[in-house]
């Protein structure tokens, strides 16, 4: 079999399982079976696929149509170009929640310009976010928490790869549950679970059957989360501190409702993603 016939076999094979971007997969499958960089495949398109590869090119294959979702069998995904380690125990980053990462890099370069800057990040899971701003910005200290073990085993060792150990400190725990109250951070940010019940019943079967249900219920309405964030978090955040939270499809308006009632924050602002989708909510503490 040749690479081409390969590639060809692969993408029917994920297409009629109704996977969507079968080419992208077949090629990233097999460029991983093969060890080669997917350039590489398309200046060999004649060259041949020796039986040990196409084994594990079919493995691949045959996972990726029974809907495990294509990270995790590879075992690494891309974010704000760090290649990050992922596997179940994790959710997948998603590429949205760089806009998060943006705004917290827009309100860090005002505060790192005076000082060392003192950042929460709460629910960590691959440890993306933290890891992203720890790459950034050199003169800065992170909290990264999660309430899963398991997630941070993961996170410690994306945090050491990528060569940012120093700067970030990570911490098992429930939202602010291991913190005392007393205005020590800059900012607090967090890409919490908002999913809501009937949002999980519908999931693609990839998210349902394969990412941590930990990583994404926010409770029966999807908000549970951002409740006790917006109550907990002006305690924690200095004078003039930063809550900056991801939020889901429809959601921005009810947690702008939930900081303005609370009283202690600014009037909050809403960002809107690439697809006009209001994607990051951030509030000032007032003084
Ligand atoms: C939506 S995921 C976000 C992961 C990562 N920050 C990202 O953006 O890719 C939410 C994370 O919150 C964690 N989590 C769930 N409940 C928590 C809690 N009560 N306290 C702390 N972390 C929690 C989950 O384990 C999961 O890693």
């Amino acid at each position: 079999m040749t690479i081409l016939e390969a590639l060809n076999w692969a993408t029917d094979h994920l297409r009629d399982q109704g996977i969507d971007n079968p080419r992208l997969d077949a090629e990233l499958m097999l460029s991983h079976s093969m060890h080669l960089g997917r350039e590489e495949l398309f200046l060999r398109l004649r060259g041949r696929v020796i039986e040990e590869e196409r084994k594990t090119l079919e493995s691949l294959v045959r996972r990726r149509a029974s809907g495990e979702p294509l990270q995790y069998m590879l075992g690494h995904q891309e974010f704000w170009s760090i290649d990050l380690k992922v596997d179940p125990r994790v959710l997948i980053p998603r590429p949205e929640t760089e806009h998060l990462v943006e705004e917290a890099l827009s309100i860090l370069v005002k505060i790192s310009s005076q000082n060392i800057p003192s950042v929460l990040e709460l629910g960590t899971g691959s440890g993306a976010i933290a890891i992203s701003l720890a790459k950034e910005v050199r003169n800065i200290f992170i909290v990264a928490t999660d309430l899963s073990e398991d997630a941070l085993m993961v996170a410690r060792e994306n945090a050491k790869r990528t060569g940012v150990c120093d700067r970030i400190r990570f911490v098992k725990g429930d939202l602010l549950g291991p913190f005392r109250s007393g205005g020590a951070f800059d900012l607090i940010l967090s890409n919490p679970p908002y999913l809501s019940d009937s949002e999980i019943r519908d999931l693609s079967r990839e998210a349902k059957d394969h990412e941590p249900v930990m990583a994404l219920s926010g409770g029966e309405d999807g908000l549970a989360f951002y409740r006790r964030l917006v109550s907990q978090a002006p305690l924690y955040l200095k004078e003039e501190g930063w809550l900056l939270l991801e939020v889901g499809i429809h959601q921005a308006g009810h947690v702008c409702g939930m900081i303005e009632a609370r009283g202690h924050f600014q009037k909050p602002a809403r960002i809107k993603d690439l697809s006009g989708i209001e994607r990051v909510m951030k509030a000032q503490r007032r003084e």
